[in-house]
C-alpha cells in the first residue's frame, strides 16, 4: 500500500458509501483528510467511526454543501486559513433527484451538484493544487455517462425532466470537464482524471424523492458491489505510484477505460468550459 504520510486530501460527499469508503482508505494510509460535507451531524459520525478504525486522528470535518456557490467559497476561504497544501481532491460528491429542483443560484439542482459545483471547487482550490504539485484531482463520473447527451440549449433540464437522464447528461458533462481541464494543466504537475466506480450499494438514489426509485434502487442492491470496492479506483487514483503523472483519462476497476466518443471531442469539450465558465461567472 502507498503512504499517504504527509499528503492533504480533500474528498466532498465523504459521510456515506464511496466517499466515506475513500476517506477511510486515505486515512488508513496515513493522509490528512478533510471531509467535506453538507451535514455536520452526518459526517460527524462517519468521521469518528474512521478515526477509531485508522487510529489517524487527522481527518477533520469542514461544512461544503456542493450544490451552493456561497458554501464552496466559504470552505475554500475556511480550508486556505488551517492548510498550507492540498496534494489530492476527491469531487466524489454526487445525487441523482426524481423531481426538478434549482438551487439558491439558479442551478437544476443535478447540474449543480454533479457538475457545476465540484467545477467551481476545484477552481478554487487550483492555486493551493499548483503551488503542492504533483497533486491529483479526481472526478466521480459514471458508466451511465455513456447515455448522456449535451444540449447546451437545455442544461438546466427546464423541459420533459427525467431524473435518471439528467444525471446521465451530468456524469457526461463531468467526463468532457475532466478530458479539457487535464490538457490546460499540462506542465503544472496537477493531473486528471475520471472514475467510473461501477455499481455500487450506497445512498445514491434513496433521498430521490421518489418511493418507486427507492424501491427500484433497492432491488439493484442485489447485482451491487460494497462501497469499499466501490471506492478502490478512487483510491488507486489518489494514493498509486502507477498513476503519477497519469492524466485526462478515465478509470474503473483500477484500469485506464475508454469513454463515449462524444466525451473526447475537443471542440463539444472547450465550448462546454466557455459555457461552464460564464454560468459561474469565472472569468
Ligand atoms: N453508487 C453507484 O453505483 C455509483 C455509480 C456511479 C457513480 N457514482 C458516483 O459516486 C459518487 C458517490 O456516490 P455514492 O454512490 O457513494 O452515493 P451516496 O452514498 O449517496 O454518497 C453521496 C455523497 O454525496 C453527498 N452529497 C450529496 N449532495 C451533496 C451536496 N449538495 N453537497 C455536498 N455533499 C453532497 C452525500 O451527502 P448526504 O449524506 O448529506 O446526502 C453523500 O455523502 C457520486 O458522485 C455518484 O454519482 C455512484
Amino acid at each position: 500500500m502507498d503512504s499517504m504520510k504527509g499528503k492533504v486530501c480533500i474528498v466532498t460527499g465523504s459521510n456515506s458509501g464511496i466517499g466515506k469508503e475513500t476517506a477511510l482508505a486515505l486515512a488508513g494510509m496515513g493522509g490528512k483528510v478533510v471531509m467535506a460535507v453538507r451535514s455536520k451531524e452526518r459526517g460527524e459520525a462517519a468521521r469518528q467511526e474512521i478515526v477509531e478504525t485508522t487510529k489517524n486522528d487527522s481527518v477533520e470535518l469542514m461544512i461544503c454543501d456542493v450544490s451552493s456557490v456561497s458554501s464552496i467559497g466559504e470552505f475554500v476561504k475556511d480550508f486556505a486559513g488551517k492548510y498550507s497544501r492540498l496534494d489530492v481532491l476527491v469531487n466524489n460528491a454526487g445525487a441523482v433527484f426524481n423531481s426538478r429542483q434549482v438551487t439558491v443560484d439558479g442551478f437544476e439542482r443535478t447540474l449543480a451538484v454533479d457538475y457545476l459545483g465540484p467545477f467551481l471547487l476545484t477552481q478554487k482550490l487550483l492555486p493551493m493544487l499548483k503551488s503542492s504539485a504533483p497533486s491529483r484531482v479526481i472526478n466521480l463520473s459514471s458508466g451511465l455517462a455513456k447515455n448522456g447527451v449535451i444540449n447546451f440549449d437545455g442544461l438546466q433540464s427546464e423541459k420533459n425532466y427525467n431524473g435518471m437522464k439528467v444525471y446521465s447528461n451530468a456524469k457526461l458533462l463531468v467526463l468532457l470537464w475532466t478530458y479539457a481541464q487535464a490538457r490546460h494543466l499540462e506542465g503544472t504537475g496537477v493531473t486528471m482524471n475520471a472514475v467510473m466506480p461501477g455499481f455500487v450499494a450506497t445512498n445514491l438514489g434513496k433521498g430521490s424523492g421518489s418511493r418507486a426509485s427507492a424501491i427500484g434502487f433497492g432491488m439493484m442492491r442485489l447485482f451491487q458491489s460494497s462501497p469499499r470496492k466501490g471506492a478502490e479506483t478512487s483510491v488507486y487514483l489518489a494514493s498509486s505510484e502507477k498513476v503519477k503523472g497519469m492524466t485526462g483519462k478515465c478509470f474503473a476497476k483500477m484500469k485506464e477505460t475508454t469513454t463515449i466518443e462524444v466525451s473526447y471531442d475537443k471542440q463539444l469539450q472547450d465550448r462546454l468550459w466557455e459555457t461552464t465558465l460564464k454560468l459561474l461567472r469565472l472569468n
